[in-house]
């Protein structure tokens, strides 16, 4: 992935190329790409002068941050207890036989990402399919078609 440096040396100068302003600034570059590119790291640390392998560690350490790619469409498919019971696993296989990848995956064209997440603080709607931060409760692997729009099975 091309890289515009000059946007990354932006946000780094933000914070006057601090090291202990690593996490914001990586917090920063994952809002401008929806994830870490691995070029945009690597600047960091060349900017920040500390070692890529501090980056990165931060990187993978903190859940919030991504190193892969995500999709356009966010769906995270609730998977707390009380979605569980309430069947939030048929709809996660639905939903993964529709687009074809597993929880945790992107589609090839980039539209989606499939996730799972634990109780979203919704529970009397459960189960609970969240796409793009807007709720949807009582969901069935019957509603997923819906839920998807025009994409074609
Ligand atoms: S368990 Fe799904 S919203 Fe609480």
């Amino acid at each position: 992935m091309k890289i515009d440096e000059s946007k990354l040396d932006s946000i780094i100068n933000e914070y006057n190329g601090e090291k202990g302003s690593l996490i914001s600034i990586l917090q920063d570059i994952q809002a401008q790409y929806q994830y870490l590119p691995r070029e945009a790291m690597d600047h960091v640390a060349k900017r920040l002068k500390i070692p890529r392998v501090q980056v990165f560690g931060v990187a993978t350490f903190f859940k919030a941050f991504s190193l892969k790619p995500k999709g356009k469409q966010q769906i995270h498919v609730c998977m707390g207890t009380a979605c569980h019971v309430r069947g939030s696993r048929m709809v996660l296989e639905e939903l993964e036989r529709k687009l074809g990848i597993k929880a945790g995956d992107t589609t090839a064209d980039n539209e989606y990402t499939l996730e799972t997440v634990n109780c979203v603080g919704a529970c009397a709607l459960g189960p609970v399919v969240v796409k793009n931060e807007e709720y949807r409760g009582q969901m069935t692997p019957i509603k997923v078609e819906s839920l998807l729009g025009s994409k074609k099975t």
